[in-house]
């Protein structure tokens, strides 16, 4: 059992993630300062509400708890906003990551994993997609966490600092047993837009149909938050136990398109999902998979929530409670 920090952990992947940490028999505490987490999504004996840019209190709260490794979720995610706000995105994922980095130092914390993205590689050359493909984003979330990923490369070799770095590709699906579920506002993912359209019967938008995929639709590879959540709970283990650091891809491998996902979500719901066909969006590549070959084999794990039905079918509860 370990004393670990998440910071982000009242977040839609963080709170699953604290979740199976709990159960594992970690000393689990949260700091968020509830941006865009909500406060039910943790208990409440383990949340702390703080800020990433407090250095003096975060540096505080590490050597109180006697932290052994922190699990670093918390930034801005919308690719969008990034776009029309870069300043904003900088200043929370790259300065908010540093502050932290600081008091890890002060405080004499040396593991940390650190949520990356598939938005790293940009327009990747081909698919599936190898953790050694050139690192290229072309938004500037996908730059603020390919910034965050090479500062830590520095920290390894001038602090000692052991991060795993994980690049998640599309994280979805809920767990509903533990009452967790995803809730972005703004909503821009689609599993919730689809179920969105359902309940409300305003009509969703799918943007582009010709692109160079078997349906002209785009694919991603969908991977259920419960198992991004275990590729957590394998780094954890892995630093823990003396590991060096790595970066990992997080995804099935499998990727599925537009039109699938809303094939399933009708499936799964029993109803039609109202949509409309609109033009494709700047910055949107046409196939996103995951390699993930290296974590499964470097650290043993395997997807097991995450057939496209099991996705579709552990959102639409809260979901559908969510749009009602
Ligand atoms: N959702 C995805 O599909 C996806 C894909 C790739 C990577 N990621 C990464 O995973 C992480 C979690 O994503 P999510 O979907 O759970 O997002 P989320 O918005 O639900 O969670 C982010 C959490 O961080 C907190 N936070 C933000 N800035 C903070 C600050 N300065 N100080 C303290 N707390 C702060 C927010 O309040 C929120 O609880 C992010 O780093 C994101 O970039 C997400």
């Amino acid at each position: 059992m370990s004393n670990i920090l998440v910071t982000g952990g009242a977040g839609y992947i963080g709170s699953h993630t604290v979740h199976q940490l709990t159960q594992r028999g970690h000393q689990v505490t949260v700091l968020d300062d509830l941006s865009t987490g909500f406060r039910d999504a943790v208990p409440e004996p383990q949340l702390h509400i703080c800020s990433l840019f407090d250095t003096e209190q975060v540096t505080h709260l590490l050597q109180r708890l006697q932290i052994d490794a922190v699990v670093h979720f918390a930034a801005f995610i919308a690719v969008g906003e990034s776009t029309q706000e870069p300043e904003r995105y900088f200043t929370n994922n790259v300065a908010g990551s540093l502050s932290l980095f600081s008091a890890m130092a002060a405080a004499g914390v040396k593991k940390l994993v650190f949520s990356s993205t598939a938005a790293v590689y940009g327009n990747p050359l081909s698919t599936p997609i190898p953790e050694t493909a050139p690192i290229a984003p072309v938004n500037p979330y996908g730059e603020t966490k390919a910034t965050v990923e090479r500062t830590l490369e520095w920290l390894d070799r001038c602090r000692g600092l052991r991060s795993v770095r994980l690049r998640y590709f599309n994280a979805c699906g809920a767990n509903e047993a533990a009452g967790l579920s995803e809730r972005h506002v703004p909503e821009t993912h689609l599993i919730p837009l689809l179920m969105k359209a359902v309940v409300t019967g305003q009509p969703v938008t799918i943007f582009g149909t010709d692109y160079p995929t078997p349906d002209g639709t785009c694919i991603r590879d969908y991977i259920h938050v419960d198992d991004l959540a275990k590729a957590h709970i394998a780094a954890i283990d892995h630093l823990l136990s003396g590991g060096p650091s790595e970066v990992f891809n997080v995804g099935t491998g499998r990727g599925f398109s537009v039109r699938e996902v809303l094939a399933a979500v009708e499936q799964v719901t029993g109803r039609p999902v109202p949509h409309v066909f609109g033009p494709r969006r700047d910055g949107d590549p046409a196939e996103l998979v995951a390699d993930s070959s290296k974590l499964r084999a470097r650290l043993g794990w395997n997807p097991d929530h995450s057939t496209l039905h099991q996705i579709v079918a552990s959102a639409w509860p809260s979901q559908q409670r969510r749009w009602a």
